[in-house]
């Protein structure tokens, strides 16, 4: 389909002539051009639920992957969808064309992205930072609250790196205390979570920090319970979603959280280099800003937490784009088209010898990342397996000794179930040899 690639060769042609780079028109026109595909896509099968329908292999297009490369880890990064490669070029090309723009317009967009942001999450536009990624956000929450030494944090043997260790730092400069909560590696109701974190509670527990999309087994916290549970014992509750954005339709006022972070660039086509956080308008105020610059004493709303000095604010114009890709589609219906999917895999795993899932089947306690092992066959040999054969990326995850070492699969829309069939099949294979 000639007007859906990132270059169109015709067209290209065309829009050189007019000089030695692209116009900020010309990358103008080729987003449009692909919106209104997508859109005019979405329309056509707004009634068609099929899961396995001609709609997620149309949508596939919108994607520019090397000749038949299967992306099956959303980890790190996944990829931009072209119209968002499109509107991050356009505000590139910028600077080279008019850079008095780059600092009079582009920041005009700001507050725009940032209302969208908080439509997109179900949240208030005073409630929503622009960082730069996850971790960015956990360190600032981390950071800008006053605790004392003895005070409590409740956590997960589950925590990414970039969530335990800024805790850590805490306790290093603080005296608070990281306790590990006594919950099971692979729990399967949301009351064995729900009940070890009410569980560990004490007098001294000022906070649950925990991650709402777990990278290592794919477990989704339940946050509207734990959030209940926060609440009712006066507990802040942070949750570290970096997978979040772009896999689950995200409420912030049904999840009740206090504190949330996500990184748009890894389900929600963004380019790297732009994050969310969310703070809950009632706890605004007991966060300290850590970066600051001029006005930082005057704002309260969650803005004072955003990056200061110069930043892309090109990395906006994209995040707008991949919110408008994400909302052409449907929110719900890419958390439905993401769970269908992992749901197969899941489904026909378990009937491979061996097989051991890591995830809950429950989708209430899992979406788009599974994880599992397969008993006397070496995680890292299937990933390498998948990738030589297939050429599919998937990864390894977890380690031995916590017993959660595995191979880690995504699900997202622009995978179908031959893809994840793929994913069996490798396996299967490799059970059978035990290699
Ligand atoms: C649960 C969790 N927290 C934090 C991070 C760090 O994310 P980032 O590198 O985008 O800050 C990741 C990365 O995958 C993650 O899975």
């Amino acid at each position: 389909m000639d007007s859906l690639s990132v270059f169109p060769r015709r067209r290209l042609m065309k829009l050189l002539l007019a000089g030695p780079i692209l116009t900020a028109a010309a990358w103008d026109a080729l987003k449009a051009e692909a919106n209104q595909a997508v859109t005019a896509l979405s329309r056509k099968y707004l009634e068609d639920e099929s899961p396995d329908g001609a709609y997620w292999e149309e949508l596939h297009n919108f994607y520019a992957f090397e000749n038949r490369f299967i992306m099956m880890n959303n980890g790190t990064c996944g990829p931009m969808p072209k119209p968002v490669f499109h509107a991050l070029m356009k505000a590139f090309q910028t600077q080279v064309s008019n850079p008095y723009d780059v600092y009079a317009y582009q920041p005009t967009f700001i507050e725009a992205v940032r209302r969208k942001l908080a439509a997109f999450i179900h949240a208030e536009p005073e409630e929503v930072a622009l960082v730069s990624n996850t971790t960015e956000g956990i360190n600032l929450i981390v950071n800008g609250l006053d605790m004392k030494e003895g005070d409590e944090v409740l956590v997960t043997s589950l925590e990414h790196p970039g969530h335990i260790n800024p805790w850590r730092l805490k306790e290093k400069r603080s005296g608070i205390k990281v306790r590990q909560v006594d919950m099971p590696l692979f729990p399967n109701s949301v009351d064995e979570i729900v009940g070890a974190f009410a569980a560990a509670v004490t007098p001294r527990t000022r906070m649950i920090s925990i991650s709402h999309t777990v990278f290592i087994t794919g477990l989704i916290m339940p946050l509207k319970e734990l959030s209940a549970l926060a609440r009712e014992k006066g507990l802040f509750l942070l949750a570290d979603s970096a997978h979040g954005i772009g896999m689950l339709d995200l409420n912030m006022k049904e999840a009740g959280v206090d504190f949330f972070m996500s990184s748009p660039y890894k389900w929600l086509g963004a380019p790297t280099g732009i994050g969310v956080l969310y703070v809950r308008r009632e706890v605004l105020e007991k966060v300290w800003p850590t970066i600051v610059s001029s006005g930082w004493d005057r704002d309260k709303t969650a803005a004072k937490l955003d990056p200061q000095g110069q930043r892309a604010d090109a990395l906006l114009f994209a995040l707008d784009e991949a919110m408008n890709f994400n909302n052409h589609i449907g929110r719900r219906r890419i958390e439905k088209r993401i769970k269908v999917l992992s749901g197969h895999l899941k489904k026909e795993l378990q009937k491979i010898r061996g097989v051991k899932l890591h995830t809950p089947l429950d989708v209430y306690l899992s979406a788009g990342l599974t994880a599992f092992s397969v008993e006397g066959v070496d995680a890292a040999r299937i990933v390498d397996y998948l990738r030589e054969k297939y050429n599919l990326v998937v990864r390894t995850t977890g380690n031995r000794e916590a017993g959660t070492y595995g191979v880690r699969v995504s699900t997202p829309i622009y995978t179908s179930f031959r893809e994840a069939d793929l994913v069996v099949e490798g396996v299967r294979h490799l059970a059978s040899r035990k290699v």
